[in-house]
């Protein structure tokens, strides 16, 4: 997936592009990934979004640890409305689209009592890259929706799209910058694909999951690469090199263990989920 590089201008786009949206929506449906949801939560997303309804959608479920998941969930409820899903389920979105009438019935209400005609809720969808934004949105679009057509505040370049009787949608989603401010939050955000991984050293990424996984997860990398790690062993790096490339039969070159193919399997498996349910982080690490 092409991922933006984010520099200041574009930033400032980004934000431009989604206030222009908040004056016609009335609901925020902000994604984060389950397996890092601090991590790959939008800084100034408070900022930008002010006090508009939001729903925080933990997406990948299937991906997490679904232990740590229940805390996350508990840890945003006690400030917002959440939920986490698997989107690769399609039953998964009514349960979005339901919170959301829940979160604005009194809104619809009051507006009605005044007089004003029934309509549908407005929404838009927003977060970093790969949270799965662009899968909502297809996915809703291809089974249910239909163009509504010019809208007052609406340009032509947006197109708001009816994915349910009461339910609409900007067929784009906001896409914004992901947080960059210290290196566990872009280790975590480079494992679960959000940005690339080569922006960081692959060997540090490499080390730093090995180690996460060592701690939380021995029994995944025994399951996936019949591997135990003894991180008190000064050599467990390369023996952990060795092993993974003699388990799946990649060529040394030149006599030496090729680490690089050996770590580009390694994080395809973590980015696609073989190698099992995994959380990075847990509400223990907010410092906010
Ligand atoms: P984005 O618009 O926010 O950048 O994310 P996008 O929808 O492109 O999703 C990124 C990847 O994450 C896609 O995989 C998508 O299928 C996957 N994905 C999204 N939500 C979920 C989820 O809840 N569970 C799981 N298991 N995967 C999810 P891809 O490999 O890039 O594409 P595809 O081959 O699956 O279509």
């Amino acid at each position: 997936m092409a991922q933006i590089q984010w520099y200041p201008g574009h930033m400032q786009k980004a934000k431009r592009e989604i206030s222009e949206k908040l004056k016609v929506i009335d609901i925020v449906i902000e994604l984060v990934d389950a397996r890092a949801p601090y991590s790959s939560k939008n800084p100034m997303l408070n900022d930008i979004i002010n006090n508009k309804p939001r729903l925080i959608v933990l997406t990948k479920k299937d991906m997490a640890d679904e232990i740590v998941s229940k805390l996350w969930l508990d840890y945003y409820q006690q400030h917002y409305y959440v939920l986490s899903v698997n989107l690769k389920n399609f039953n998964e979105y009514q349960k979005i689209i339901e919170q959301c009438r829940v979160i604005l019935k009194d809104k619809m209400a009051k507006e009605q009592a005044r007089g004003m005609k029934p309509r549908a809720i407005r929404a838009m969808v927003l977060g970093i890259p790969n949270v799965g934004k662009s899968t909502f949105i297809n996915k809703l679009a291809s089974r249910k929706a239909t163009v509504t057509g010019n809208k007052p505040g609406v340009t032509k370049s947006q197109q708001i799209i009816r994915v349910a009787k009461d339910f609409e949608l900007f067929d784009t989603p906001g896409v914004l910058w992901p947080k960059f401010e210290d290196e566990r939050i872009a280790k975590n955000i480079a494992l679960i694909g959000s940005i690339k991984q080569d922006i960081l050293p692959l060997d540090d990424l490499f080390i730093y999951a090995m180690q996460y996984l060592t701690i939380h997860y021995p029994k995944l990398l025994e399951n996936r690469y019949q591997l135990t790690i003894d991180l008190n062993d000064e050599d467990w790096l390369i023996k952990t090199f060795d092993h993974i490339a003699k388990l799946r039969k990649i060529k040394p070159i030149r006599g030496e263990t090729d680490y690089d193919r050996v770590m580009q399997l390694f994080f395809s498996e973590i980015n696609n989920g073989t190698i099992g349910p995994i959380s990075w982080e847990d509400p223990l690490c907010v410092k906010d």
